[in-house]
């Protein structure tokens, strides 16, 4: 390593440490569900974003083994080449279908998704609007596609129709994500979609939260009539809810055949595995057949938060499955996870830069299989561990 590297390397990790912001990869010895082992020590998980609980359901893993004896693992090359699978098609079809969105294409990962749509669509010329609050893949494809943008205040519609209203550029765009991966709140998304349709702007939706979750399942954008749903471009990836990996775009067909010819993350990446989109279409079926398992985290997330105001916890004003506890201070908050790993609770601290200053917080996430005692053990322990 060159002296001017090893400098750099050794004064980044030691400012990290220094400021109590330095990020900790663990190792898990079995399945993503809600006990895990992490480091050798059982603990009960309250990290994951397998929402629905479909990671390691056996019905997944059964489809996975099944498909792997006749499309092996390995995609050998980008879709365009040979990569795309019947897997894939079929996944494709079904996505659309099932969230009401005219056409999807899969990517490999929904930051490559992010990444690839935001700059093939959007040009020089055009402004995009991002709420401040969006994720790290948005932020990049929206800084890599060139394009004027502004961010606006998180969830501000009025201010984000002010800026629509004020610009004359080539094209518009205003991009969200509809439930906030570190805070659990959700974008007003019908709302933003009129103020795109009356400034001609397209609305660019990540739902990466809000599929699996929302209006039974089916997404945020479900809920939008038809017409608007054309106009609008969705994207989620695989591996939340659908307990899997990947990513897909979801938009008007000619939209996504644009994609196929411009966006460079789908042309220059190894496709998917084709049992990625073999574990999907199986949690996708699992989801149509039982949609009572969007409303049965709904009801975990609601006794979650009756039992932590019974408790005095402070909770932020989310309804999702995502509960941040906010405690400001970075130290504090790292303190407050290591008490509960202590207590066998998988909870992690969230520091900046990730959130902004001053908002480290403990982001608790919900998933169908945690049950009332789960919950209540956390909760307690949490209490116990604010107090100290
Ligand atoms: C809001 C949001 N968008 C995009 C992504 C990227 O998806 P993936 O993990 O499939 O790359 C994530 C997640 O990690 C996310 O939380």
């Amino acid at each position: 390593m060159s002296a001017a590297l090893a400098t750099r390397v050794a004064n980044g990790l030691s400012a990290a440490r220094a400021a109590h912001r330095a990020r900790q990869l663990d190792e898990r010895s079995n399945a993503q569900r809600v006990e895990v082992i992490i480091d050798g020590r059982a603990l009960i998980n309250f990290t994951s974003n397998d929402y629905l609980g479909l990671a390691a359901h056996p019905r997944v893993v059964a489809r996975v083994q099944e498909e792997l004896q006749t499309h092996g693992f390995g995609s050998g090359s980008a879709a365009l080449l040979s990569g795309r699978s019947s897997l894939h098609a079929e996944l494709e079809r079904e996505l659309a279908q099932f969230t009401g969105m005219p056409s999807a294409l899969l990517f490999s990962s929904g930051y490559l998704a992010n990444l690839g749509a935001l700059t093939a669509l959007s040009s020089a010329s055009d402004l995009i609007l991002h709420d401040r609050l969006n994720h790290a893949s948005l932020i990049d494809g929206v800084l890599a596609s060139g394009a004027h943008h502004r961010r606006y205040p998180h969830l501000d519609c009025a201010r984000a129709t002010a800026l629509l209203q004020a610009a004359n550029h080539e094209h518009k765009w205003l991009v969200t994500e509809s439930v906030f991966s570190m805070d659990g709140d959700v974008a007003p998304i019908s709302s933003l979609d009129e103020s795109c349709s009356s400034h001609g702007a397209t609305l660019y939706l990540d739902d990466a939260h809000g599929f699996g979750v929302l209006n039974d399942g089916r997404g945020a954008a479900s809920d939008l009539p038809p017409s608007r749903r054309d106009a609008l471009v969705t994207m989620f990836t695989l591996g939340k809810s659908l307990g899997s990996v990947g990513g897909v775009v979801l938009a008007n067909s000619a939209v996504c055949e644009y994609l196929v010819q411009r966006a460079r993350t789908y042309i220059y990446d190894t496709a998917l595995p084709p049992v990625c989109a073999a574990a999907a279409l199986e949690s996708l079926a699992i989801l149509r057949e039982s949609p009572t398992r969007p409303r049965a985290l709904a009801s975990r997330v609601a006794s979650f938060r009756h039992r932590a105001a019974v408790l005095g916890i402070p909770l932020s004003s989310s309804t999702t499955p995502i509960q941040p506890i906010f405690i400001g201070d970075d130290a504090r908050a790292l303190a407050v996870s290591h008490r509960l790993l202590a207590d066998g609770f998988y909870v992690r601290a969230i520091r900046p830069p990730t959130v902004p200053e001053g908002t480290a917080r403990l982001r608790i996430t919900l998933t169908h299989d945690h049950s009332d005692a789960h919950i209540e053990q956390l909760l307690t322990a949490l209490a116990g561990a604010l107090h100290k």
